[in-house]
């Protein structure tokens, strides 16, 4: 609708005072429609689209401050202009706090009905204006979190790729490990955002090896005890680049530093026990070694599937947190799944906000 057929609603029920001020406003330009009764009122509101309602107070059914009301909840914005005699000054404020925007008192005088129609108008446009300049500012919010989100991840996706261009067997290995943790972490009861931090987590894990000498990284054979130091040296190395990333995510942070650690005590590099080995680090470290023995490397071959689900049997309790493995076996009940294919690369679901939350305290 354009501004040159503005549409007004004239509700008073003296149908002489009705006709005055619907021919002032015609006569300056508006097309104006009348209503007897604040119910009539409604009604037409229902059936036209009207930008600024002039209402009188003292009406018989429904008062002025009724109706005032009633326009508020249902055409918030719609400008609304109460007449009023001047003994009804403290009503009209009444009307004003209910959310009416101007009075005007009787007799109504030509100019005055003008200007105030005009300045209505005016509040009006104002009101929308500062309405869609707010939807429009949490549009671009939105857009900005969501771009920061995806910065994100290809900053951790790009630390992935380092690795892998410098140690193929990597990709596979994280792929896997991240689908037998995940599976793990929904049979131990963790909430969506638990398990896709825990898959995250486990995808990263051996990040920090992009800090290990290729040397001994891409050794064909079995490292030396010093060989062996140095690639320990993975797990406080990846924590360190991923510290500044997932402050917000420092379940991650406890997967690549503790995904060594054994539940007695004598892993890697803490030496943590039981409930001190963050629990998303216990299923990481069942799914890493559970891959590791069933995969083939380029100087030893895969281990037979049960010589592995063995040696995990032998080692839980000591290594392994028997409710991980437990969880494990109930995720994996069928023993012809096992070991799972390499699954193709996924576009990791993060909780929302992991790149966005305010970071609390220091790690
Ligand atoms: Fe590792």
């Amino acid at each position: 609708m354009s501004e040159s057929t503005i549409t007004c609603l004239v509700v008073d029920d003296e149908a002489p005072l009705r006709s005055v001020l619907s021919r002032v406003l015609e006569k300056s330009g508006y097309e104006c429609i009348t209503a007897a009764s604040g119910m009539e009122a409604l009604e037409l509101l229902e059936e036209n689209e009207v930008l600024v309602v002039f209402s009188d107070i003292r009406m018989p059914e429904m008062d002025g401050v009724t109706l005032v009301g009633k326009i508020r909840e249902r055409w918030p914005e719609i400008a609304i202009v109460v007449i009023t005699a001047v003994t009804d000054v403290e009503v009209a404020v009444a009307c004003l706090q209910m959310g009416a925007m101007d009075y005007i008192t009787k007799p109504c005088q030509l100019k005055e009905v003008q200007a105030r129609m005009e300045l209505a108008l005016d509040k009006r446009r104002l009101i929308r204006e500062n309405r869609m300049y707010q939807e429009n500012l949490q549009e671009l919010v939105d857009l900005q979190a969501r771009r920061i989100e995806e910065v994100f991840l290809e900053g951790v996706q790009a630390l992935v790729e380092a690795l892998e261009a410098r140690d193929p067997y990597t990709r596979g290995h994280s792929m896997r490990v991240s689908a037998y943790s995940s599976r793990i972490a929904a049979e131990l009861g963790m909430s969506v955002e638990e398990v896709q931090l825990t898959e995250l987590a486990a995808e990263l894990h051996d990040v920090g090896k992009i800090g290990v000498r290729e040397a001994v990284l891409l050794k064909p054979a079995k490292l030396d005890a010093g060989e062996y130091d140095h690639l320990m040296q993975h797990m406080a190395i990846g924590a360190r680049i991923l510290d500044p990333l997932l402050k917000n995510a420092p379940q991650v942070i406890d997967v690549v530093r503790s995904h060594h650690e054994r539940l007695d005590g004598s892993g890697r590099p803490d030496s943590l026990s039981s409930e001190e080995i963050p629990v998303h680090a216990r299923v990481v470290s069942l799914a890493d070694a559970f891959d590791a023995m069933t995969t083939a490397r380029p100087y030893r071959a895969a281990m037979p599937l049960k010589a592995a689900l063995d040696e995990i049997q032998r080692c839980t309790g000591t290594h392994f947190d028997p409710e991980v493995v437990k969880a494990f076996h109930s995720a994996f009940p069928d023993l012809t799944e096992l070991p799972i294919a390499t699954p193709d690369r996924v576009q990791h679901q993060l909780p929302e906000g992991i790149a966005m939350r305010p970071v609390s305290s220091p790690r």
